[in-house]
């Protein structure tokens, strides 16, 4: 059995709390998701199961991830990477070509994975994170 990827509909939000829970340090609270106009995002799915979930949000040509998690006890299992390989290319065929995020520097396993992807350290944002306090590496994508 394979994961698969569909688009994200509003019965998903509660699943998504409870990996958002578990995956972040500082998680969105529930009306984060409930308060979004169900943009272009994806959930992943394990056996029927939520597994994970991204968030993309922009305008035309450029998007900007602004969630990402597999839930931790999936980890490892290439799933995070199925994710936004197959997300990405879901958007670029659908003429986004300028992808853009922020990452924690400590977040080896998201940054390994974004850079496996030919993401590139844009730029640095001060302080950016709370709990705990930590710069963001904006990281960009261009697809020429
Ligand atoms: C980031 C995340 C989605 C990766 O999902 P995952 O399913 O565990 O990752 P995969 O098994 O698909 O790994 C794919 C690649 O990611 C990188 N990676 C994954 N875990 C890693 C780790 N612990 N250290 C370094 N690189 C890692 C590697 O490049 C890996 O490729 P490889 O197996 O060829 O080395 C997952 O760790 C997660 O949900 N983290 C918590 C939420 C989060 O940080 N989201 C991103 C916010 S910017």
């Amino acid at each position: 059995m394979e994961p698969r990827l569909r688009a994200t509909c509003e019965d998903d939000f509660e699943a998504f709390y409870v990996i958002e829970q578990k995956a972040f340090p500082h998680p969105w609270p529930m009306d984060a998701f409930t308060d979004f106009l169900l943009p272009w995002s994806w959930t992943l799915l394990y056996n029927d199961q939520i597994v994970g979930y991204i968030f993309y949000h922009g305008v035309e040509d450029e998007m900007v991830i602004i969630n990402f998690a597999v839930d931790p006890q999936y980890h490892g299992r290439g799933w995070g990477e199925f994710l936004l390989k197959e997300s990405l290319q879901i958007m670029h065929d659908n003429g986004v070509s300028r992808f853009f995020l922020d990452v924690r520097p400590s977040n080896q396993a998201a940054r390994g994975l974004y850079e496996k992807y030919g993401f590139t350290s844009i730029a640095i944002r001060k302080n950016y994170y709370d709990h705990p306090e930590e710069d963001a590496i904006v990281m960009g994508k261009i697809y020429t």
